[in-house]
């Protein structure tokens, strides 16, 4: 926000504990207010207050810091500062730049990036009133991201000056509504929703090219998911797939305690990759926020609701946004960390009381919504959750579940097994799937439904069969559970496996996965029939269907004849078989 800094007040360091200063003196000083701590300064925000004595959570390392250094502050809530320069970079929980190689840095040290400037060309009428959301100009970012300057919340007034097309500087005022100045860029308090008209914007379809989540447990955009996976099941993986390969206009990647490395290796993948929809470099559509495990713990608090700010701020310009959270454990670690050192009474597993409710606040923030413009806005919210020993039974997983709509369970087995991504079909669930089903059907796929219900049904009947058949072995088995048994693991291998690594298969395109899923249930449909037409069932199973399982990886992400003609010729194959 734009108005100007209240008043100063002083205090001073009575006693440091870890990542937690008590401070004395800052009177009048609120509950978020940040601080200025010892004469390095460091970032810091207060966080409890009892009578004189207020506490801070510092976001740096304070290992300098000792009773009676000086504390500051001007009584401002943690903000960020929201402009053109945020794709394609990476900054730290507080949104200060970082360069790539910062992301190794024990601290978070900021990169000056007040000498970037960016061309602005004017759209608005001088001398009309304007309103929070009202389109003033726009700013092209890359080749083709259209940055789009609104009157920011709460000004409003006469627009009585418009700068002409001019380069600017993200603070150089570009406007002059009612009595403020209005530059490319504007402050913004990170735990406060930016405020939108309403929240009734219509769901859009999120595709992420991953055929497990579109075709089983899919989302609509608006929409929130937690993905929870024990240790080394993938979550990082999916996660970056969804990243590089879903159409949102703009990703919000929060690298949560994470490793610093797997921050690099997404930003090369991002700058070397190319947006099938638009044939850009997926970095341009990304803003990356690095709170890794070598950084301070505190900064990881702040880290995701510094993600939803700036993906409501991306919403705003009538965008659909996707923030991705790896890992929310991690963040609740720190709430956990936080709440031992001031002695708050311990809740579950040692986490504070009110971890339900700030999860509840994180996730809330997603949704459709009519901006402030009149635009139709989205912001979509993806966290991943590490329970520790894979129990998902632990007070984050459980809460999470409480307040998302989709859950993308990883199995260990799976995993272990290499069956990638290792999605769950026992214990995820996706709420968005009966109106994507709907949706599908409005758009000419009325089958689209009926297709998920035949592979659920197929995967929870080999489920069944498949405890059965460890008891008393498969050849005991009635031929046509036999049957079911292959037809399930075609479902499996030639649907929902799908490899993250290998340049055909990493994204798929919509038709290909229609078109896959569909192969495999037409090839269950033929061995059902030629069991029916009383055909040798031993005969039937030497037919060799490998070339079904790997038609995912023939051509290209969109190639569907080559999926056909693998049909085609399977199908008349088992019609041979006698
Ligand atoms: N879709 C996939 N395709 C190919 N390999 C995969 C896929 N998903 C996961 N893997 C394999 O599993 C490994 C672990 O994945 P990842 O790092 O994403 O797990 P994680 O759950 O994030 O682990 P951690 O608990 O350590 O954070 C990867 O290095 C990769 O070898
Ligand atoms: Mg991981």
């Amino acid at each position: 926000m734009s108005s100007a800094p209240a008043d100063l007040r002083m205090g001073k360091v009575r006693r440091v504990n870890g990542p937690v200063v008590d401070v004395v003196g800052l009177n009048g000083v609120a509950m978020f207010d940040v601080v200025a701590i010892g004469d390095a300064g460091l970032a810091g925000e207060i966080v409890s207050i009892d009578g004189d004595v207020a506490t801070a959570q510092v976001y740096e390392y304070d290992g300098s810091v000792s009773p009676g250094d000086p504390v500051t502050s001007h009584g401002e809530a943690l903000s960020v500062t929201l402009g053109p320069g945020l794709l394609g970079r990476v900054f730290d929980g507080i949104l200060r730049p970082l360069d790539a190689k910062d992301v190794w840095l024990a601290s978070g040290r900021a990169s000056d990036a007040s000498d970037m400037s960016w061309h602005f060309t004017p759209d608005a009428t001088v001398g009309e009133k304007v309103a929070p959301g009202a389109l003033l100009g726009r700013v092209t970012e890359g080749v083709r991201f259209e940055h789009l300057i609104l009157v920011p919340p709460e000004v409003d007034g006469v627009l009585s000056w418009l700068s002409p097309e001019v380069d600017a500087s993200a603070h150089q005022p570009i406007a002059r509504v009612g009595a403020v100045d209005v530059s490319l860029s504007h402050r913004w308090p990170v735990r406060r929703p930016r405020p939108a008209r309403a929240r009734d914007g219509e769901p859009r379809l999120l595709r992420t090219g991953q055929r497990v989540l579109d075709l089983l447990y899919p989302i609509l955009c608006g929409s929130s998911a937690s993905v929870p996976g024990g240790f080394g099941t993938g979550k990082t993986l999916l996660q970056q797939q969804i990243a590089k390969w879903c159409d949102a206009d703009v990703i919000v990647y929060v690298g949560c305690g994470e490793r610093g490395n797997e921050m690099i290796d997404v930003l090369e993948d991002l700058a070397r990759l190319r947006d099938p929809r638009t044939g850009g470099a997926l970095r341009e559509r990304t803003v990356c926020i690095a709170n890794t495990s070598n950084m301070p713990v505190m900064a990881r608090e702040a880290s995701i609701y510094t993600g939803v700010a700036v993906a409501e701020y991306f919403r705003d310009m009538g965008y659909d946004v996707v923030v991705i959270a790896d890992s929310t454990s991690r963040w609740a670690e720190a709430l956990r960390e936080f709440a031992s050192r001031t002695n708050q009474l311990p809740a579950e597993e040692g986490y504070p009381a009110t971890l339900g409710s700030a999860l509840a606040a994180f996730y809330e923030r997603a949704g459709n919504f009519t901006t402030l413009g009149g635009n139709r806005g989205s912001v979509t919210i993806i966290g991943a959750v590490s329970p520790p020993g894979g129990d998902l039974t632990e007070p984050v997983t459980a809460q999470t579940r409480r307040f998302v709509r989709c859950v993308w369970s990883l199995d260990r087995d799976l995993a272990y097994a290499r069956h990638y991504p290792a999605v769950s079909w026992n214990e995820s669930f996706s709420r968005d799937a009966e109106r994507v089903g709907l949706m599908r059907s409005e758009d000419g796929d009325t089958a689209w439904a009926e297709r998920r219900a035949l592979a659920l049904a197929l995967l929870a009947e080999s489920e069944r069969l498949e405890s059965l058949v460890e008891l008393v072995g498969a050849a005991a088995l009635p031929d046509r559970q036999r049957s079911t048994l292959r037809s399930a693991k075609l479902v499996r291998e030639a649907v929902l496996q799908q490899d993250a690594t290998s340049a055909d298969d990493a994204y798929c395109g919509e038709a290909k996965q229609k078109a896959l899923l569909e192969m495999v249930l037409a090839v269950h449909r033929a061995l059902i029939e030629r069991l029916e037409a009383g055909v040798d069932a031993q005969r039937l199973e030497q037919v060799d269907l490998s070339r079904v399982s790997s038609a995912r990886e023939s051509g290209g992400p969109d190639d569907v004849a080559a999926v056909t003609a693998v049909r085609d010729s399977v199908l008349a194959l088992l019609k041979t078989v006698t």
